[in-house]
């Protein structure tokens, strides 16, 4: 179909969901070769991974749209949008956007794997959208692939045959036309409302130097074309188009974008706050005109999980820091953030964040793209707190940073979040788990056969386990067969204190840490060793103690730096040495008791390393 002409009945809107490393990049790869979307000589592996971050770490960040062409039979031109989504928990927000924009969905299994748990969460996300859902099998060219048993897998959890599962490699491209057949044939084209108002949802956006905010577009009714005056109706921002295009996968300018499509507008506005993820966008009602336009749908606000702290190291570079994560969070729509300040770092942000890989890859985004220094703070999840005075209780309060937590006389409860954890094993893995739930303080809900040779276990977790180091822990407990996806199911009351370090005699708030009650002492002590490893040593002792709720749990000390104040004198009488040392110690003294120990910025960093 020439791309500047519209026939919704040959449009179908789609995404493909897969656990992390089941294939969908690869796939998507041969789409674009068998539809000549990109040329043979400008292709290369995983091509819609177009961040270097992803290439570097193998792994999809982002969503990124596409628009191909595919001539099923002569004279039946049809437009295929794919959105690429990515595969990891952390990025679910992306996925369930992309799910919003699109009719259809394929489920990619990894047929060496089979169905994992994130196959299984995406799937829920996409039937609870009402999707077409195309299932296929991949990685059939591996000797280890077994076919049959993970077709039956697939058929199974959709309550179909067999035979509705397709089998493919998107490395050798087997079976890969016929998927393509698959969803022209099943995949509804979107419903066109005749003559309505534009509207179309923004389901993500980036921020252009020369066009200003780029809005990605999903139109349900309507059209638009450069020139137009456009509104979001939630930030109830106007503007002008400056451009409206296709992916192809880079963007390409097309004179209109039509119902069903999927596209961007250049909107040349520059403030971030004013073009958000979930709105609505319009043509600008005139004065005359009366009609009413209803918003769509939209995103609920994503829930951070995690929360961390960010600095920028050098102070000067705060309002550059305020706006990297403006611009980060126009393509980063699960990103928040709101000012802080700390006494020991200075001003900076505090973070939220759906995950620990989330807030890696937007610390190095930050790092990279705006080249800024930074100090992130303890991870760390929300905590409510009940607070009380003279007996008689008070509100309950959100409580992000440990620093930020009342006195222990003026708390009566606190309660933390917790999620609902579902792991896909292999059985002979079950006691191994199970030990590992109970270590991480889990509850068991139940265990569920999903075939023989897999089993769903599920149970309850404060989130603080799970979102740090658990995965790494079940992958090597169940060397590598293991999967798991989690959600936020509430909060709970728990036995937490604040962890306090004082370097000399003064609490550090950027080391302080709200934690369970009997993990106080082994993590202060920890916390101790680590400082006194990487502090440098002054003129005077000093002291290094972990408190909590007022009491001194440990203490170290760092030694005063010996400097020969006696160097220069050579020989003679003895007195004359003491003399100086006498002087020396009185000098000591006198600092330690004005001490203000400076502590330099890369200590922050190495304390805040695991
Ligand atoms: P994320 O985007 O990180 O979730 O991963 P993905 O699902 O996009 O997986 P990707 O396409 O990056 O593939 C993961 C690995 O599997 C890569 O090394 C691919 O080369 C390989 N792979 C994908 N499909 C096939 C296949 O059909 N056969 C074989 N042998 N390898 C495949």
């Amino acid at each position: 179909m020439d791309k500047n002409t519209h026939n919704i009945s040959a449009i179908r809107n789609f995404c493909i969901l897969a656990h992390i490393d089941h294939g969908k990049s690869t796939l998507a790869d041969r789409f674009l070769e068998i539809t000549g979307t990109v040329e043979k000589r400008r292709m290369r592996d995983q091509f819609l991974d177009m961040h270097p971050l992803e290439r570097e770490k193998g792994i999809t960040i982002k969503m990124q749209p596409v628009r191909m062409s595919y001539t099923l039979y002569p004279d039946e031109p049809y437009t295929l949008n794919l959105i690429d989504t990515p595969g990891h928990v952390d990025f679910n927000y992306e996925v369930s956007r992309a799910l919003a924009a699109v009719e259809g969905a394929l489920l990619l299994v990894d047929a060496t794997q089979g169905v994992q748990a994130q196959t299984l969460a995406n799937l829920a996300l996409a039937e609870r959208e009402k999707l077409e859902i195309i299932p296929a099998v991949n990685k059939i060219d591996l000797p280890s692939a077994e076919v049959e048993k993970t077709k039956q897998e697939v058929a199974e959890l959709l309550g179909i045959g067999a035979e509705g599962v397709l089998a493919i490699s998107a490395k050798t491209g087997a079976g890969v036309e016929e998927l393509l057949q698959k969803i022209v044939e099943k995949i509804p084209p979107p419903l066109e409302i005749p003559g309505g108002a534009l509207r179309a949802l923004v389901f993500d956006s980036l921020f252009d130097p020369y066009q200003g905010i780029i809005a990605y577009i999903r139109i349900f009714d309507g059209s638009v074309r450069k020139g137009d005056t456009v509104r979001f109706l939630a930030s109830q921002a106007d503007c002008e188009v400056l451009e409206t295009g296709v992916f192809s996968p880079a963007r390409s300018a097309i004179e209109k974008i039509g119902p069903g499509e999927i596209g961007y507008i250049a909107t040349g506005i520059k403030e971030p706050e004013k073009v958000r993820v979930g709105d609505t966008i319009t043509h600008k009602p005139y004065k005359t005109d009366k009609t009413h336009v209803e918003p769509l749908r939209g995103y609920l606000e994503p829930a951070p999980m995690v929360y961390a702290s960010v600095f920028p190291e050098n102070q000067d570079q705060y309002d550059a820091l305020r706006e990297a994560f403006r611009k980060l969070r126009l393509n980063d729509a699960a990103l928040s953030f709101v000012p802080e300040e700390s006494p020991s770092l200075g001003r900076g942000f505090r973070a939220g964040f759906l995950g620990m890989l989330h807030m890696e890859i937007a610390a190095e985004r930050i790092r990279r793209e705006y080249d800024l220094a930074l100090i992130f703070t303890n991870p760390s999840v929300a905590f409510r707190v009940k607070t009380r005075c003279r007996g008689v209780s008070g509100k309950m309060i959100e409580v992000y940073s440990a620093s930020k937590l009342p006195q222990p006389q003026e708390i009566e409860i606190i309660e933390e979040p917790w999620a609902l954890v579902e792991i896909i094993s292999p059985p002979s893995f079950l006691g191994i788990i199970q030990s590992l739930i109970h270590e991480n303080g889990g509850i068991m809900k139940d265990t569920l056969n999903l075939g023989k040779e897999r089993l769903r276990v599920s149970f309850e977790a404060p989130l603080r386990e799970i979102i740090t180091d658990f995965y790494d822990k079940l992958k090597s407990v169940s060397q590598g067969y293991a999967s798991m996806a989690y959600e936020f199911i509430g909060f709970r009351p728990g036995d937490l204190v604040r962890l306090n370090i004082l370097v000399a005699g003064e609490t550090v708030d950027a080391f302080s840490e709200i934690i369970p009650r009997d993990e106080v002492y082994m993590i202060g002590r920890t916390k101790l060793l680590k400082l006194k490893e990487f502090l440098p040593r002054e003129l005077f002792a000093i002291a290094l103690q972990a408190e909590v709720e007022g009491r001194i749990l440990a203490r170290e000390t760092i030694p005063a730096m010996k400097k020969d104040v006696t160097g220069y004198l050579y020989g003679g009488d003895r007195t004359r040495k003491m003399k100086l040392w006498k002087k020396q110690q009185r000098g000591k003294k006198r600092l330690r008791a004005s001490a203000q120990v400076e502590i330099p910025a890369e200590v922050f960093l190495k304390m805040l390393k695991k």
